[in-house]
């Protein structure tokens, strides 16, 4: 018998505020056109003045709560990826347990930028298999129209907030591909390629918050290189190949990377989740929003296999195969 981290319950939170590309063209020299063409997106949420990362993460995490039919003093672990916390210290994780209640547990929030939600599921994957929690709350939550730099329009145009969250629970499967939950994961970074994708300020260089730098069209050859490889480890790591899988949950950068990561894993675009049209960018929260839209337009069926794969800042990148 083999512990399996399994899926119970998924749910997203979306600030109300939603600005269309129309928008951003009177801000900025940028067309809609151009928007669209290059990354396929059409508009994005921004959250309210004053709504915090901590806020949009608590919402998300009332709904998975409410898909799992849980109740918060359930949980007994809650991480948080996220790379726009609301104060530098302390976690996101902590202000999220103490809004929900929680008194017991333990929470933390992982950095890993727009991978920020893959390392999340792999690190709550490794504390269930390691019996240091049963039921662990797992949120990608950002405010990143916080940190963009609006005289930028390569990058300005591109992110927008939310926050999803999953519920996961530990239970027991055969051991083999066939079980519910985390099958495998694959964890990547290269630390070399820092300049192509950072904020230019923070606590011990400047004191300030920064914001955000990136060489898109590099990152762009990165990602389409390297998504599908960790995609396929993490696959074949569970004893899967792509022909198995169900559904891609990618995370939602660019429709282009989208498509040709899908491409290059001969998975069709009719079994890839895409929702960057409507949110944007919003790094560590893209997943598990799309998952969790995905869900409520009854696109998953039981048993079905998906694969979440992501990369940002780092750079760093990587897998998670899931069975539902
Ligand atoms: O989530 C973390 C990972 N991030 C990513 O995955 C992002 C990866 N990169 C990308 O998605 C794409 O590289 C971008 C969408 C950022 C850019 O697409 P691109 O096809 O690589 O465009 P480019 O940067 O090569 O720019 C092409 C042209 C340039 O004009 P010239 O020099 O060819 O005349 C830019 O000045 O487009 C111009 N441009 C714009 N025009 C209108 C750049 N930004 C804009 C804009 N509006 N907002």
């Amino acid at each position: 018998m083999t512990v399996r981290a399994v899926l119970k319950g998924v749910g997203h939170y979306l600030p109300e505020r939603v600005v269309e590309n129309a928008e951003i063209e009177t801000w900025i020299d940028t067309s809609d056109e151009w928007i669209r063409s290059r990354s396929g997106i059409e508009r994005r949420h921004f959250a309210a003045e004053g709504e915090l990362t901590s806020e949009l993460a608590e919402k998300a995490a009332r709904a998975a709560l409410a898909d799992a039919g849980m109740q918060a003093e359930d949980i007994d672990a809650i991480v948080v990826a996220t790379s726009t916390p609301d104060t530098t210290f302390p976690s996101v994780a902590t202000v999220v347990q103490a809004a929900l209640g929680i008194q017991k547990g333990f929470a933390f929030d992982v950095q890993a930028v727009c991978a920020g939600f893959v390392y999340a599921m792999a690190n709550a994957n490794a504390l269930i298999l390691s019996d240091q929690a049963k039921r662990v709350l797992v949120i990608g939550a950002e405010t990143f129209s916080r940190i963009m730099n609006w005289e930028d329009r390569t990058t300005c145009v591109l992110f927008g907030d939310g926050a999803g969250a999953v519920v996961l629970e530990a239970q027991t499967g055969s051991g083999t591909s066939d079980d519910a939950g985390i099958l495998a994961t694959d964890l990547n970074s290269d630390g070399r390629y820092r300049d192509l994708l950072y904020v230019d300020g923070g606590v011990s260089s400047t004191q300030t918050a920064g914001v955000l730098v990136m060489q898109g069209k590099e990152v762009f050859r990165h990602a389409v290189e390297k998504l599908a490889r960790t995609a396929e480890t993490a696959l074949d790591k569970a004893g899967l190949t792509s022909d198995d899988v169900s559904w891609i949950v990618p995370h939602q950068a660019n429709s282009r990377i989208i498509t040709k990561t899908a491409q290059k894993m001969g998975v069709s675009m009719d079994r890839v989740i895409l929702t960057v049209k409507d949110h944007g960018n919003t790094s560590a929260a893209s997943i598990p929003l799309a998952l969790s839209v995905a869900k409520s337009e009854n696109k998953f069926s039981p048993h079905d296999l998906l694969v979440m794969e992501a990369i940002g800042g780092g750079l760093a990148w990587g897998a998670v195969v899931l069975r539902l």
